[in-house]
């Protein structure tokens, strides 16, 4: 019998819908929400009234992409955290209406899993290339850094994370002070590619372990500015190529050191990226330079399936629904939760 599954996520600012069929993606429909361009950044109240708005014609959408009847669905997967409370609400409390409505279960899905579980989202039958277990995954995004051991669809341990900000904060709060705007980090990717990324060394933690930390190094960008923009005004302006180029390769530098030591302290060959920060031109480039030099099997997501969406979240539902792995109607979403 098909497996057909809904997914909802709802838990910051982009409301999707998607439809996957026995592990076939049949339709992803994401509506982002400009409203906070003008804000610098996600602005919680609006986040979840343009939920409000966007959830009924995105899961419509969604359900007419994919050719199918709602009546066809076996079950509804929704993001019950990590995330923004009003945000997430919105996607629960829209599951477990039309769940009910339907008489058919809920699954709950943690956000961060289904990053991870993106690279098992198909886009067609023939569609086979997937990470074997176990695999290494790098998560970075606006909220996350973290290096998973994925044992299993269902058996992902946290080896290292961040100890303050996540890889995405350093490039949008960076892009911020180079008044370059929000989210800075595709900005910062594209001015870096006419820079140079040895022009300003900057600081680099040492911290024990597989854990992360960027805060050392917001803080010796932000006074290289002033100090530079002390005697040259026009300083950002005149060298934001060196500036974006020389911040990436940092950001590039320090993930990759404690990803390598894990995947060689593990014996791990397996090793996959995912998240926002996924889409870094420079993220990519070092995942196939690792490939090149130290035989790694990689795996990078398409472009489409590094932001939020739904599809993983239905990809997600689709493995939890196969153990029958189903929430009560009670469940109420978790602002922090981690794997
Ligand atoms: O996973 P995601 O969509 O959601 C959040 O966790 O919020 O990640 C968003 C993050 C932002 O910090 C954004 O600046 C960053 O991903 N990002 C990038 C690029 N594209 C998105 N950072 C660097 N280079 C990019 N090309």
């Amino acid at each position: 019998m098909d497996i057909t599954i809904l997914g909802i996520e709802s838990s910051c600012d982009d409301t999707s819908a998607a439809v996957i069929r026995n592990g076939v993606m049949l339709s992803n429909v994401i509506a982002s929400q400009a409203v906070h361009e003008a804000y610098g950044g996600v602005v919680p109240e609006l986040a979840s009234r343009a939920h409000q708005q966007n959830i009924v014609p995105v899961v419509s959408e969604a359900i007419k992409r994919a050719g199918i009847d709602k009546r066809d669905l076996s079950a509804i997967a929704f993001t019950r955290g990590p995330g923004l409370m009003g945000s997430l609400l919105v996607g629960t409390s829209f599951a477990k209406g039309l769940a009910s409505a339907l008489q058919i279960p809920m699954i709950d899905v943690n956000h961060l899993q289904a990053h991870v579980l993106a690279h098992f989202i198909k886009e067609s039958e023939s569609d086979v290339r997937q990470p074997s277990f176990p695999f290494l995954c790098l998560l970075v995004s606006g909220g996350n850094s973290q290096i998973i051991l994925v044992k299993s669809y269902k058996d992902m341990q946290v080896i290292g994370q961040t100890i303050d900000d996540a890889a995405g904060e350093a490039f949008d709060k960076c892009a911020k002070v180079m008044g370059l705007g929000y989210p800075g980090g595709p900005v910062v990717d594209r001015l870096a590619k006419e820079g140079d990324p040895k022009a300003f060394p900057l600081s680099r933690p040492h911290i024990p372990g597989y854990n992360y930390s960027f805060s050392g190094l917001k803080t010796s960008f932000l006074y290289l500015l002033r100090d530079e923009i002390a005697s040259d005004p026009a300083f950002v302006e005149r060298r934001k190529n060196d500036l974006c180029a020389s911040l990436q390769y940092t950001i590039v530098e320090i993930l990759m050191d404690k990803l390598r030591k894990a995947a060689k302290d593990l014996g791990v060959n397996e090793v996959a990226v995912a998240g926002g920060v996924s889409a870094n031109s420079a993220v990519r480039a070092a995942f196939q330079e690792h490939a090149d030099r130290l035989g790694w099997n990689i795996y990078l997501p398409k472009f489409s399936f590094t932001t939020d969406n739904a599809a993983m979240v239905a990809i997600t539902g689709y493995y939890k629904y196969q153990d029958k792995d189903f929430c009560g109607f009670d469940a109420a979403p978790f602002a922090r939760v981690t794997i």
